[in-house]
């Protein structure tokens, strides 16, 4: 793992207010005006081949009620992330906490537009420094089709570490680095 990897640049606020900011990304809960970005990029077979909960085609109602449940679902535990580049949408970062066995789980997507360049291991990182810094959490985890390697090379850019494979999933994890504290 790279050192400094898991650094956002910048966080600010709590709760469904929390940003974060990295060196080419904004990260922020979201607004009901992101419906036409959330259609732009999540109505695309290629990018939902993974996940089958995406449906395909996505239309403008399945836009509406993903963002009215990101903005609706409870902070404390199923905090999502909007991921801003130059002023539009292009993915998410979200998080299952599951505050009782002291884990989360990690997911991400971006847009195809912008495969390839780092971003999503970039929003990943940010997200995963703040969890650690404000949650008093012993664990992330992360799963994923075998056959998406990209998210597999992501997990590994994050510094997790895989579980020995199963069937067609592969489970990564994260230890709270041991020099993390959570802030609250
Ligand atoms: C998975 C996903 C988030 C990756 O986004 P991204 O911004 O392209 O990721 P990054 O650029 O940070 O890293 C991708 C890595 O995969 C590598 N990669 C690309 N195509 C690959 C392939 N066919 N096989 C193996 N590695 C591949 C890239 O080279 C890069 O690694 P590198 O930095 O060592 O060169 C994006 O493809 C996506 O949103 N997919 C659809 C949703 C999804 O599957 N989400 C994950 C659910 S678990």
């Amino acid at each position: 793992m790279a050192s400094g990897v898991h650094q956002p640049m910048a966080w600010t606020g709590v709760d469904r207010d929390t940003e974060l900011r990295t060196a080419r990304l904004w990260l922020r809960g979201f607004r009901h005006d992101d419906v036409d970005d959330a259609l732009a990029y999540r109505d695309d077979r290629e990018f939902a081949r993974y996940l089958p909960h995406i449906p395909q085609p996505f239309t403008r109602a399945d836009a509406d009620a993903f963002v009215a449940r990101n903005i609706d679902e409870p902070w404390a535990t199923l905090p999502t992330f909007a991921v801003v580049l130059a002023d539009h949408v292009v993915g998410t970062v979200n998080l299952e906490i599951d505050p009782v066995h002291g884990v989360a789980m990690l997911g991400y997507g971006l847009a195809r537009a912008h495969w390839g360049r780092g971003l999503a291991t970039e929003a990943a990182a940010a997200v995963v420094a703040w969890t650690f810094a404000t949650h008093e959490l012993i664990a992330i985890w992360a799963s994923t089709h075998a056959d998406n390697l990209r998210s597999q090379r992501v997990l590994a850019k994050l510094g997790m570490t895989p579980d020995p494979a199963t069937g067609t999933e592969r489970r990564y994890w994260l230890r709270r680095p041991a020099a993390s504290r959570a802030a609250r």
